[in-house]
């Protein structure tokens, strides 16, 4: 892959962002791919490149590579998803469509643990949702391994930012829950709530 340095990437800011000003990003071309780069700490940037760079699922943000730059810092070159985070959804959706965006990201998860993996850090910012309406699980900044699978796993992976939300969450009756009846992952829950709010704040969808 291309260096990043002098490539002509063009300085990205996220939507409504005011946080995490110790960070930035990048989007453009490099070797004819359409890449998506997250500038960090290098030590940052390859723990979160290591942890991607073992998955491979559709609903997982796909990882190039990551290089040292010339400032000291370090950029983690992702594929560039053409999607919304969920905090800055602003369009109707159908109860039909919020179910499938619910069982897709559902299964991603599963996937995740299947891999013996926990994402731990669920959030309105940390799925985008595609035109397709496709969610994409990105930012494993906190994710760790686990080797023993547990119940409570599911339902304790979620944000750190949840706070007072956190306590209105309990699985619904009817809700989506894993083969076998385990818990329902909170942090699945917590950003399909977010979706719906934002949804609902769009006004109607049409069928
Ligand atoms: N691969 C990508 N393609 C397109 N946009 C992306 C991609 N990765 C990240 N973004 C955009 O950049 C934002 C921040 O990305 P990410 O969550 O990885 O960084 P972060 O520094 O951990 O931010 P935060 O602390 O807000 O979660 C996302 O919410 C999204 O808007
Ligand atoms: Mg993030």
């Amino acid at each position: 892959m291309a260096a990043l340095n002098g490539a002509g990437l063009q300085p990205y800011l996220p939507p409504t962002r005011t946080r995490n000003a110790d960070r930035s990003y990048m989007r453009g071309t490099l070797s004819g791919m359409q890449v998506f780069a997250k500038i960090w700490d290098p030590l940052r940037i390859e723990r979160e490149h290591n942890f991607l760079a073992a998955l491979d699922h559709p609903g997982i943000v796909r990882c190039h590579g990551w290089q040292q730059l010339s400032d000291g810092r370090a950029a983690l070159i992702l594929q560039q998803c053409a999607g919304t985070a969920v905090e800055n959804w602003d369009r109707p959706l159908t109860d039909a469509q919020l179910r499938l965006i619910e069982l897709k990201l559902t299964s991603t998860v599963e996937y995740l643990y299947d891999q013996g993996c926990f994402h731990a850090d669920l959030n309105e910012s940390n799925v985008l949702i595609t035109a397709e309406l496709e969610p994409l699980l990105i930012d494993f900044e906190f994710a760790v391994r686990f080797t023993v699978r547990a119940d409570f796993m599911h339902s304790a992976d979620y944000s750190g930012e949840f706070g007072a939300d956190f306590a209105s969450l309990q699985p619904e009756p009817g809700m989506h829950e894993f083969p076998g009846g385990r818990p329902y992952p909170y942090g699945v829950q917590y950003v399909l709530g977010k979706l719906r709010a934002a949804s609902a704040a769009a006004g109607t969808a049409q069928c």
